[in-house]
């Protein structure tokens, strides 16, 4: 694999085209955002392990019969992955109340779900990622109702395998965001999974080990991350 041109750099990857048509290669940055790009920080090491943890996800969820991006990790940062025509949506699970479903629902944080909720997001940094429902997706043509069927099936399983995995290592899922995209048609899952995307929980303490630190200004935020790492992975 040939390194090629950098085709785009995000707020916490930056991709690259290789010499291969229909793959490219992702580079994992310290860097951390938070509140639409309005906070900044370096938490260092993140992208190291976001990497890791990313893969280690992708493979799980391969075994388990939830086909990825993912090709091969290239490198300590770096990972080879599937060049998707990328659906302009951040799709959000949530098992318990946190983050801005607070707000939304009048709820403590921390109350569990009676059931899994699914959220549609514009990922539009312009407008601040407005929560879209079916009907906008409709509208602006980011997806085909089959499509959203697909992406629905596979983000709940996805929220099945995940929760059953982190549970064996004392760590509640909380809620946690997904992209997809299409290659050859199909709608496969994409970008990563890792602390900076989900809100892991410790199951007795309730200790954040997930980007909440770094947002709310928590302290042991690089800890957090090599503890979800250690947990995972050792
Ligand atoms: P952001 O764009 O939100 O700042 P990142 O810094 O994580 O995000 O940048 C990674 C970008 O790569 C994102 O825009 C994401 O949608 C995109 N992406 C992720 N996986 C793929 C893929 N397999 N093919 C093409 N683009 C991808
Ligand atoms: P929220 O409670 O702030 O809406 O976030 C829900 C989940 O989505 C949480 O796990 C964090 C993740 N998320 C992202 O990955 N990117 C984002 O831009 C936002 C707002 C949330
Ligand atoms: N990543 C998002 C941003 O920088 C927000 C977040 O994850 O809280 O805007």
């Amino acid at each position: 694999m040939i390194k090629g041109n950098l085709l785009y750099e995000g707020k916490a990857k930056i991709v690259y085209e290789t010499n291969n048509p229909d793959e490219l290669l992702v580079y994992f940055k310290d860097d951390a955002t938070a509140f639409n790009g309005e906070k900044h920080g370096i938490i260092e090491g993140k992208g190291v392990i976001n990497n890791k943890l990313s893969e280690f996800f992708f493979k799980q969820l391969k075994d388990r019969g939830i086909k990825s991006h993912f090709v091969e990790k290239a490198g300590e940062r770096e990972m080879i992955v599937k060049k998707l025509d990328m659906i302009k949506l951040e799709v959000v699970v949530r098992n318990f109340v946190a983050g801005s479903l607070v707000k939304r629902l009048g709820l403590p944080e921390g109350t569990p779900l009676t059931v899994p909720v699914l959220e549609y997001y514009y990922k539009s940094d312009e407008l601040g990622d407005p929560m879209l429902n079916r009907w906008h997706i409709m509208a602006l043509n980011l997806a085909k109702i089959d499509e959203l069927n697909n992406i629905e099936h596979i983000a709940l399983s996805v929220n099945t395998i995940l929760r059953e995995l982190l549970k064996a290592k004392n760590v509640d899922l909380i809620d946690f965001k997904l992209e997809f995209g299409r290659f050859d048609g199909e709608v496969l899952l994409a970008d990563e999974i890792s602390p900076d995307n989900c809100r892991f929980w410790d199951t007795e303490t309730h200790e954040k080990l997930d980007k909440d630190r770094f947002r709310h200004d928590l302290g042991g935020v690089k800890e957090a991350y090599q503890e979800m790492l250690d947990r995972l992975t050792m």
